[in-house]
């Protein structure tokens, strides 16, 4: 028998339990070597805030953030070489617009001496926020911006402009017994109520592909598809907070029905056909340590209603970012941008990423932890609610701020309590507590960092902390209660 068919009568090796990475390291890094003890030491010191230990000394997996957090593939190391840092039309603005055109599709990407610019880059994806909002907010009073679940600085970014952010997340996100795979949609219903309470008023509805705020939940083509007939029969604009629109367009490929077949570049091309412009944090699916932007479908429904805004992105960049052929970034992150752009929507790369993440909230859940299911595409969010819910702590102890405080202390690895601290507030004068409807520890895993045995390592961890939750203390917060995005600034203390 020849080799072909002897190996055809084996097992496929998709079916092998450790499946082989898609990629080798290409450099290494050593951390340094610190103890416990050493790590409490300087925690205390910091007032348990998480956000202010030096990441130098964390011996495990930091999983604060995926933003920004990527680890860089050779073909951007060696990019960053060919880096053009002039003032005017940089060599990369030009390899970024072929990329661009090439993921997203041309109409997103006009040439920059035509008439008509129509993509904005920028440092990071906030100050984008910040330009369009900026604009928007000048059409009109008492204006409203729908959305499956804004991101806390678009929110904050629109309401800066006085602007009513509204989030309307599917109702299947906090049904337990739901088996969607895409949670992360927008809430149809509500969507059509919107519609009717505020004729006139939205300006623009945004769709936030995955959901970040809503548990890392994917979106699906449907979801998208509706909202964006919705809003165009009502003569409104869609965009998408692009961040993570690969991860989205993989969960697209594997779990929505039609899709099984199509490659992920299709997918993508068919998701931005729906949308007007899109706004994008390149730290995320740009594979980028920096980078962001605004980009306008050049005969969409945005430029034909607005056309006055691109002009005052360009002011907005000059005034703030500098020339609008690098927007804020060196000519080096430019290219490193665009080389990024190209391997995300590699199957190979999203198959191992996406499943990278799954498998570490399955290897949790394994150990009887509380994990919020499905496990969306970036992060393992963990509910500290039921974590606690046997133990004798209360809301106001912020369990979950304990929780990171002794997982980075005891076990060396970092995650971002976002719950009763992160999202609750503090009213001063009438001395209460207000607590929103979540309560997560969130473990934001970067790209193309981690092994397998460094994510297995953490999910062990957090069960040696489940195993002790009774003899968990409480937290007291010695600064910043009642500060506004206190989760940054705050300090504590154990109660006990
Ligand atoms: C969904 C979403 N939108 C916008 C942003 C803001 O991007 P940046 O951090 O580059 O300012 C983020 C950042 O995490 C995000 O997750």
């Amino acid at each position: 028998m020849n080799l072909p068919n002897l190996v055809k009568k084996l097992p496929e090796e998709n079916s092998l339990d450790s499946r082989p990475r898609s990629y080798f390291n290409h450099s290494v890094e050593f951390k340094k070597v610190f103890t416990a003890e050493e790590r409490a030491e300087v925690l205390e010191k910091a007032g348990l805030n998480v956000f202010f230990f030096p990441s130098e000394m964390i011996t495990g997996c930091d999983l604060l953030s995926d933003s920004g957090t990527t680890t860089m593939t050779n073909e951007q190391w060696a990019s960053l070489h060919l880096g053009d840092e002039a003032y005017g039309s940089n060599m990369g603005y030009f390899v970024l617009q072929e990329q661009v055109r090439e993921v997203f599709g041309k109409e997103f990407f006009n040439d920059m001496a035509s008439e008509a610019p129509n993509a904005f880059i920028f440092h990071q994806g906030r100050a984008g926020e910040g330009a369009l909002f900026t604009s928007i907010g000048k059409l009109g009073t008492g204006l409203i911006i729908p959305s499956n679940g804004h991101f806390d600085t678009t929110q904050a970014n629109i309401e800066a402009n006085r602007i009513q952010a509204l989030n309307l997340f599917s109702p299947e996100l906090k049904d337990e017994n739901s088996k969607s795979y895409f949670k992360g949609n927008m809430d149809i219903q509500r969507f059509k109520e919107a519609l009717k309470k505020h004729p006139g008023k939205i300006p623009v509805v945004y769709l936030t592909v995955t959901n970040n705020t809503g548990g890392g939940q994917p979106v699906s083509m449907e979801n998208i598809r509706e909202v964006s007939e919705l809003s165009h029969n009502n003569d409104i604009p869609l965009f998408l907070d692009a961040c993570r629109f690969a991860e989205n367009a993989w969960f697209i490929k594997n779990y929505e029905q039609g899709y099984k077949n199509k490659g992920i570049k299709e997918i993508v091309r068919e998701m931005f056909s729906y949308a007007d412009g899109f706004t994008i944090s390149f730290k995320k699916d740009g594979l980028a340590n920096m980078g962001g932007g605004i980009f306008l479908k050049s005969d969409g429904l945005f430029v034909k209603k607005y056309p006055r805004i691109p002009d005052e992105l360009v002011n907005y960049q000059i005034l703030r970012e500098g020339n609008p052929s690098y927007g804020g970034m060196s000519g080096r992150d430019i290219m490193a941008l665009a080389t990024g752009l190209k391997t995300v929507t590699k199957e190979e790369y999203l198959d191992y990423r996406v499943k990278q993440v799954q498998e570490f909230g399955q290897g949790m859940q394994k150990f009887g932890l509380p994990v919020v299911m499905p496990i969306g595409g970036h992060a393992v969010y963990l509910d500290v609610s039921k974590f606690f819910d046997d133990t004798k702590l209360k809301p106001e102890d912020f369990g979950g701020i304990s929780l990171v405080a002794l997982l980075l202390a005891a076990y060396g690895h970092r995650a971002c309590e976002l719950g009763y601290f992160a999202f609750g507030s503090y009213d001063k004068e009438t001395g209460k507590d207000k607590f929103p409807d979540v309560n997560f520890v969130r473990f934001a895993v970067p790209r193309l960092r981690y092994e397998r045995q460094d994510l297995d390592s953490v999910a062990e961890s957090v069960k040696m902390l489940y195993d002790s939750r009774d003899k968990i203390p409480g937290v007291k917060v010695v600064y910043g209660k009642d500060l506004p995005l206190r989760h940054f600034k705050a300090r504590f203390e154990f109660k006990h």
